[in-house]
């Protein structure tokens, strides 16, 4: 199922299998001048259905959103056999309940999609992207939802906290980007849009805003080589820092203005429980990866080393208005902590839909909940 059945021009959309790996699907609509937006990190491995199982989001779901806002239609096979179309291949709908957004994020529990019709966009002409380093990982934080205060929405605003930044450095061998003692995070700023002259504005005026919040200097990628390499740089934080022994990624996501109090947390969280924690993610989205190292700890699933503490993350980032997961899911690892985000009848709508899809539990059972 890799094929990429029709690229619609006349509408913006295209029709694809799910086993199509997202960067080609991205590749075949930009010769048509057509862009998809959601870009998970993994976008040159992870497949198109994959993506939908979880909702993915990616660096660009801060100006252009997520997986659910380009789905428009699936053809989904039931446990029952039956096959149906969720939807209706347009723009707006609102007849009756929407299945199809009820398929995106279900992780396989709920039926098997086997075609995708999404939503397209024109590709805009420019990007600028710049690197900003910050003395203290909280004003990096409060430098977030400054920008968009002041009118910005950057295409990307992502974090990486000094330790991920030497740690993926090390391992792609990469001298990018210099690390000094004083640097506590960088911020990857970039603006895309189809008049360069307002886009170098936007990032000027960007630029100046954040000399409020401590920053160093202002680092600007001239080429698509400087671009590409930061973006490998954060691109490959996540592989790097667990080959370095971090075990657990975890996804959180609160309201924007909400992420220094959550870092603030986090370090203290990490004092109190005796781990090493290193933040990095899609800030402007309010969604931050946080891996925790805790020394003589294994990789695993449930970890009773690390439960405690993950408890005790899921609660701080719950009492900050966010939930456990932005954008991976649920899973095996994190269905343990359903019940910190969600009340019983949550859980129990959320069961029942499970029955009625799938009353013999035969689709991917065990995952999201027991
Ligand atoms: C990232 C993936 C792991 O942001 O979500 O790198
Ligand atoms: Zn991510």
């Amino acid at each position: 199922m890799n094929s990429i059945l029709q690229i619609d021009e006349r509408n913006l959309q295209v029709t694809t299998e799910p086993g199509v790996i997202t960067e080609v699907l991205q590749n075949a609509v930009k010769e048509k001048g057509l862009f998809y937006p959601p870009d998970p990190s993994s976008r040159g491995s992870c497949f198109i259905g994959g993506n939908i199982a979880e909702n993915s989001g990616g660096p660009k779901a801060v100006k252009y959103g997520v997986v659910k806002d380009y789905v428009l239609n699936l053809e989904v096979v039931l446990p029952t056999g039956e096959i149906i179309w969720t939807g209706a291949n347009v723009l707006k709908n609102s007849t009756g309940y929407n299945l199809t957004q009820l398929i995106v994020g279900s992780e396989g529990t709920l039926g098997i999609v086997t075609k995708i019709v999404l939503k397209l966009l024109p590709f805009p002409k420019y990007d600028l992207l710049m690197l900003v380093p910050f003395n203290d990982l909280e004003k990096a934080g409060e430098a977030v939802s400054a920008i968009f205060r002041a009118g910005f929405t950057p295409s990307a605003l992502e974090l990486v906290e000094i330790d991920a930044l030497k740690i993926v450095s090390k391992m792609v061998d990469s001298t990018a980007v210099p690390v000094t003692d004083d640097i506590a995070a960088h911020l990857i700023i970039e603006v895309d849009g189809n008049h360069q002259d307002t886009l170098m504005a936007e990032m000027e005026a960007i630029g100046e805003l954040l000399t409020q919040f401590d920053c160093g200097e202002i680092f600007f990628a001239d080429d698509a080589q400087q671009k590409a390499e930061l973006w490998k740089l954060r691109r490959r934080v996540a592989e790097a820092v667990k080959l370095d022994g971090y075990t657990i990624e975890e996804d959180t996501v609160v309201p924007r203005a909400e992420l220094p109090a959550l870092i603030h947390g986090v370090k203290e969280l990490g004092t109190k429980y005796d781990f090493k924690a290193v933040c990095y993610g899609h800030a402007g989205d309010g969604n931050l990866h946080i891996r925790i190292k805790k020394e003589g700890s294994i990789y695993s699933l449930n970890n009773p080393d690390v439960i405690p503490a993950l408890k005790a993350l899921f609660e701080l980032v719950k009492s900050l208005g966010g939930t456990i997961s932005g954008e991976h899911g649920i899973g095996l690892i994190q269905k343990e902590y359903m019940d910190i985000v969600f009340t019983e009848t949550n859980l129990k709508l959320m069961k029942g839909i499970k029955k009625i899809f799938d009353p013999n539990n035969i689709l991917n059972s065990g995952k999201i909940f027991d």
